[in-house]
């Protein structure tokens, strides 16, 4: 991965296939999402981050990171880009809404607030 960059971008109507196809590999539990980020390396899928807007938080519906690309710091750059969405939507939270590692959102920035892992939009 070294000197490749990973492009981040909204998930459009064109993705839905390559976005099923990936996480039928990566994550066969986790449904194809209605919104969500792609991370994409060299043009090929490497991560998809679903979310869901809501009045005061961007809301993590799930995150997948290709496996052979995990432990690389995908995850972490894909939620600093969730983060700068929610400064353009005037969000002041991301919120986990998945059971993610415990140690990875300690890790990101998170914290837990009465049961939901939070973090605050970084201005
Ligand atoms: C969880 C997941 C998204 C993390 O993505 P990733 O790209 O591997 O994470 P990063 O490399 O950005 O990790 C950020 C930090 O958390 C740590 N970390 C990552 N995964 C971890 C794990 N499973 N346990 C403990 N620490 C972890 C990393 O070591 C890193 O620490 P550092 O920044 O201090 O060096 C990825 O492992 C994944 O897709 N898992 C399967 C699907 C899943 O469980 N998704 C969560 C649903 S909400």
């Amino acid at each position: 991965m070294r000197g490749q960059r990973l492009f981040v971008r909204p998930m459009e109507a064109g993705d839905g296939e390559s976005v099923r196809l990936f996480l039928e590999i990566e994550s066969p539990e986790s449904v194809p999402p209605s919104a969500a980020l792609v991370g994409k390396l060299v043009g090929n899928l490497a991560a998809v981050l679903a979310m869901e807007v809501t009045a005061e938080a961007l809301l993590i519906r799930d995150l997948v990171v290709a496996h052979d690309l995990r432990k690389k710091r995908i995850g972490r750059f894909m939620l600093d880009e969730l983060d700068a969405l929610a400064v353009k939507m005037e969000r002041e939270w991301l919120v986990f809404g998945c059971d993610a590692p415990a140690e990875f959102m300690r890790r990101v920035g998170f914290q837990n607030d009465g049961g939901r892992m939070v973090r605050r939009v970084r201005r």
